[in-house]
């Protein structure tokens, strides 16, 4: 299909315009790869006042004693194994050298409950042979073409049942502590798959190394500098909140919450998963129903990080700990900043929540929370006296209109031709790109790496010939077979 007006050099002869929404890792990919394609009058447009999105830092600590830490993405997930794929977001951490950690989440961890110190290692050994169980059959049911189920069903089948503190809370750390949801919540082959492409190196993968950034810059870092390398500052729209987003076959205009319109030929949209599901930007046009559906159909969850310090640390010398409680997902997961690896005497130690939890601490006010954190400490260590914490914070990633949650996860009534709809462009001018968008990696930065690249490159090809009709959408997602009733 190439439609009127497509031709973008041909009526006023100025060069194809692209505005980029959104400065996380997709855009700041995607204008690189304009870039490099000799594509230069694009504008990246962010509503915050620098570049980096989800990778977000924040300083922590009581005066004198703070220190830089991640309230977003913490880890390069999966590195490279020999001379094998590398993960992209790796390659980017070395070239900018950037300070990272290797994390030793199943080697440097004791067990608790409510209790204290309980060695529950088997069961947790137990449940790692489960979760990779899972992985191998959700393979044989894609190979036999079986329909998706959900995570919880698809443990059943292969005979693991949580049913007490401890196996739930083994279960918790080695599901929803990544996809941020429940099994119950989750496509057993996709989240399969998410662990595959992503730590199985006989499935592509980088490898199963998980490298935490430390550097004081922030994780941030790595993207700013590739950015500082091509972008100018004419190319960037800093403090600029996207309100509209209207697309017709010649050409977009963006509203700002200054009233400002923003005109061009070209949109490409990296919002988060949230803010599409949210209406925090309105489409003019409406998008199409397959456009609609696919954004209600894949989930967004969240990753709350809670962090704490103290006078200085009672707790466990180990770089992780798992507490388990009676009810699923309550302070599970522990990591002591305060380590030798890590920030040694900085007397900081983090908890993580997930899922529908993050959503109900978010609800609650930070001191109600600190109360019921401090209580689970002190059930960790009976003998220990928990003093007051000189600090105490966590981000709110749910409730923030420019996130609405922190990363996407791949519920089991998600299709195919759903995803293929997510990332399909609306109308020849309207493009979209980010983490959510990857059928591979969604949810992990090298996923919103991977889409800025490839859908930039496919941009830039129509754009380069003369116009085009983009990727190909699915306008209505039906059953493989009809229901018998
Ligand atoms: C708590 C947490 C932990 C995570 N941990 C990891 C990890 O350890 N490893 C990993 O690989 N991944 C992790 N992730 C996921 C990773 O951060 C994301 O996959 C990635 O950063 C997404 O990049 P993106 O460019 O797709 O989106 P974003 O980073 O969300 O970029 C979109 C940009 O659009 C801007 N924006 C939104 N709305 C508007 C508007 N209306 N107007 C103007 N601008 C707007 C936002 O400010 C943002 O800068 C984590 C994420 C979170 C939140
Ligand atoms: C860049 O795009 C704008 C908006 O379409 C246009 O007015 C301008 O002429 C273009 N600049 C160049 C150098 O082509
Ligand atoms: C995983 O599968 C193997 C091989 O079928 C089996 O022996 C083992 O008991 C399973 N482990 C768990 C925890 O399900
Ligand atoms: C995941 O990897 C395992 C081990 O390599 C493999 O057996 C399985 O088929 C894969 N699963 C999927 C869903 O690709
Ligand atoms: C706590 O104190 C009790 C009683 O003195 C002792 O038996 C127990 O081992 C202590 N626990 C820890 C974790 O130090």
């Amino acid at each position: 299909m190439r439609t009127a007006g497509a031709d973008t050099k041909a009526a006023t002869g100025h060069q194809a315009s692209v505005l980029i929404l959104g400065g996380g890792v997709a855009g700041v990919i995607a204008a690189r790869t304009l870039h490099e394609r000799g594509i230069a009058n694009f504008t990246i447009v962010e509503a915050h006042g620098e570049l980096g999105g989800r990778l977000h830092s924040e300083s922590f600590g009581a005066p004198g004693r703070q220190v830089t830490l991640e309230m977003g993405a913490n880890w390069v997930q999966g590195t490279q194994t020999g001379d094998g794929p590398a993960n992209p977001i790796w390659t980017l951490a070395q070239k900018h050298g950037l300070k990272t950690q290797f994390n030793d989440w199943f080697g440097s961890i004791l067990t608790f409950d409510k209790s204290g110190f309980v060695d529950y290692s088997d069961v947790f050994s137990t449940s790692e042979d489960a979760y990779e169980n899972l992985t191998v059959l959700a393979g044989a049911r894609v190979d036999q073409q079986l329909v998706d189920l959900t995570a919880r069903a698809g443990y059943s089948l292969v005979g693991a049942k949580s049913t007490d503190a401890h196996a739930m809370a083994s279960e918790y750390f080695q599901f929803d502590w990544e996809y941020a949801q429940t099994p119950d919540e989750s496509s057993w082959i996709a989240s399969s798959w998410g662990n595959n492409f992503t730590y199985d190196t006989d499935q592509g993968g980088f490898g199963d190394d998980n490298q935490m950034s430390i550097d004081q810059r922030g994780f941030k870092h790595l993207i700013q500098a590739e950015a500082a390398e091509f972008l100018q500052p004419h190319q960037t729209r800093f403090n600029a909140m996207v309100r509209r987003i209207a697309h017709r076959n010649d050409g977009v205009s963006i509203t700002l919450d200054s009233g400002e319109v923003l005109h061009a030929d070209y949109a490409l949209c990296t919002f988060s998963l949230g803010v599409l599901q949210h209406d925090d930007v309105t489409f003019e046009p409406a998008l199409p129903d397959w456009k609609q559906e696919a954004i209600q159909s894949m989930d967004m969850a969240t990753y709350t990080k809670i962090f704490l310090q103290f006078p200085e640390d009672f707790w466990f010398d180990t770089e992780m700990a798992l507490y388990a409680d009676e009810e699923r997902g309550r302070y599970p997961v522990w990591q002591s900043l305060d380590h030798v690896n890590f920030f040694p005497g900085s007397g900081i130690v983090f908890v993580t929540v997930t899922g529908d939890y993050s959503v109900r601490i978010e609800a609650l006010p930070d001191a109600q929370v600190q109360a019921e954190v401090l209580s689970v400490l002190q059930a960790m260590f009976p003998n220990a006296t928990v003093p007051a914490p000189s600090a105490f914070h966590f981000p709110r990633w749910h409730a923030d209109p420019l996130f609405r949650g922190s990363y996407s996860n791949w519920p089991p009534s998600f299709f195919g031709q759903h995803q293929r709809n997510l990332r399909a462009n609306v109308g020849p001018r309207l493009w979209f790109a980010g983490e959510a968008t990857s059928e591979k990696y969604f949810g992990f930065l090298h996923g919103a790496y991977f889409e800025g690249l490839e859908i930039a490159t496919a941009m830039a090809k129509c754009i380069k010939g003369g116009g085009c009709a983009g990727l190909e959408n699915f306008p209505q997602v039906k059953n493989a077979l009809p229901y018998m009733i």
